[in-house]
């Protein structure tokens, strides 16, 4: 059965009950910042929000992954003066979308926000749109650029031709009915998050998007109007990472339920590797022969297959690295001991494929189908065992 997000009627908080100094009550609305080198906009927002948001009952969650200019220090420095302030602060981790769920999570408050922390999302309407979610009848409301009165700002005109052009995408693929899926201003209640969250899948910038596409009944969507602004300092971490990464959110809503989404990418790239091989293979090959001659050749093709693996596993290392596993990626000297387990573990698959289609090509006598097992295995071997003896989550 389908679990039903519950009608709830407006919450009773302690304030309700209690009068007081608003900053010692507990928060209605928590706005989830997720910040990667934003130390400057920081204070900025702050600000923003503490006369947008008046006497509402808010607090402000910055989740920062790291950033090198002490982006989460200086949330704690404002923390130290506002209670309404804190930081959750991520180490070793990438990621918009895991930052906006960890951020939320780390919250109780029965309505959240999610905005940027470059000034680019306007505060002004936070308080509409929680006016919006306090009437009960929707769960989640959208900024939006789309709908009349909204604006895209300074973009340029291709990135606004990109951008609808991944929400015609989305609307098609995923059937949520929203105007601007990929606006990264908006704001839930707790409840609506709490029935998506077995289902997201993390990936990438586009969490609301992700949201809605999990959410086990159709969410009831407002959309309230908003105008770009310009980003105050610093700059976009959209890059074409972001647009792969876009294209797995929508491969794991689509058929995530089959197989998981990172063994498609891996197998992509290993598919990859047997285009790099080749071209590697038939470079060096012909350069043996050009420089000694064709005796010995099968002694160059030796070397040329040695070399070509070599610089293969080498290629599928570094693109899984950074396509498969941004979220985690290797850096530094992980970058180079993960290098040598993957060349381990991609050894032992090497054997597995020879031994398995070896073994059913004796047995059957079908060369491609022999063949395919063989890769199938080995793509599943390489793909666990990499996932436990190089990216390995750690603790
Ligand atoms: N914690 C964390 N980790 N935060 C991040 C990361 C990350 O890996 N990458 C980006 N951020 C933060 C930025 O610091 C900023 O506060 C916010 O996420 C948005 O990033 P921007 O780099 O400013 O994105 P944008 O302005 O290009 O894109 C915005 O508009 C898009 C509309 O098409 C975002 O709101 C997108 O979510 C939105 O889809
Ligand atoms: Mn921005």
């Amino acid at each position: 059965m389908i679990p039903s997000i519950p009608e709830r009627a407006a919450p009773v908080l302690v304030a309700d009950i209690v009068r007081g100094d608003s900053w010692q009550l507990p928060a209605e609305l928590t706005i989830i910042v997720p910040t990667f080198n934003e130390a400057r906009n920081v204070p900025l927002l702050v600000e923003a929000l503490r006369s947008a948001l008046g006497e509402t009952r808010w607090e402000v969650i910055f989740v920062d992954d790291n950033s090198r200019d002490g982006t989460a220090d200086r949330v704690r420095s404002l923390a130290l003066q506002d209670p309404r302030v804190r930081v959750v602060h991520r180490y070793d981790r990438r990621g918009l979308a895991s930052a906006c769920v960890e951020g939320i999570l780390a919250s109780s408050s029965p309505y959240v926000a999610v905005m940027d922390g470059d000034m680019q999302h306007d505060e002004t309407i936070l308080l509409d749109m929680l006016g919006r979610l306090r009437r009960g009848d929707v769960d989640l409301v959208v900024g939006s650029r789309y709908v009349a009165g909204g604006g895209m700002g300074d973009w340029t005109k291709r990135r606004i031709a990109m951008s609808r052009f991944a929400t015609l995408l989305a609307n098609t693929l995923t059937k949520t009915a929203i105007g601007d899926p990929m606006s990264g201003f908006f704001m839930l209640t707790r409840d609506a998050f709490m029935a998506s969250l077995p289902g997201l899948s993390s990936v990438g910038f586009k969490i609301l998007l992700d949201i809605a596409a999990s959410s086990p009944i159709p969410l009831r969507v407002a959309e309230v109007p908003f105008t770009f602004r310009t980003r105050q300092h610093g700059e976009s971490k959209l890059d074409g990472l972001v647009l792969w990464e876009y294209v797995q959110l929508l491969l794991d809503k689509t058929l995530g339920h089959l197989v998981p989404i990172r063994l498609v990418s891996f197998a992509l790239v290993g598919g990859s590797g047997v285009v790099v091989h080749f071209v590697v293979l038939t470079a060096v090959l012909e350069g043996l022969l050009a420089a000694f001659g064709a005796r010995g050749e099968s002694r160059w093709f030796a070397i040329a297959q040695a070399v070509a693996t070599l610089v293969a596993t080498s290629s599928n290392f570094f693109l899984n690295n950074i396509l498969t596993y941004s979220d985690q990626r290797l850096k530094g000297r992980r970058l180079a001991w993960g290098w040598v387990t993957f060349n381990l573990v991609c050894g032992v698959g090497l054997f597995a494929n020879v031994g398995i289609a070896r073994w059913l090509y004796q047995r059957h006598n079908y060369l491609i189908l022999s063949a395919l097992a063989g890769i199938a295995v080995t793509t599943v071997w390489n793909y666990s065992m990499s996932s436990i003896f190089t990216w390995r989550k750690r603790r």
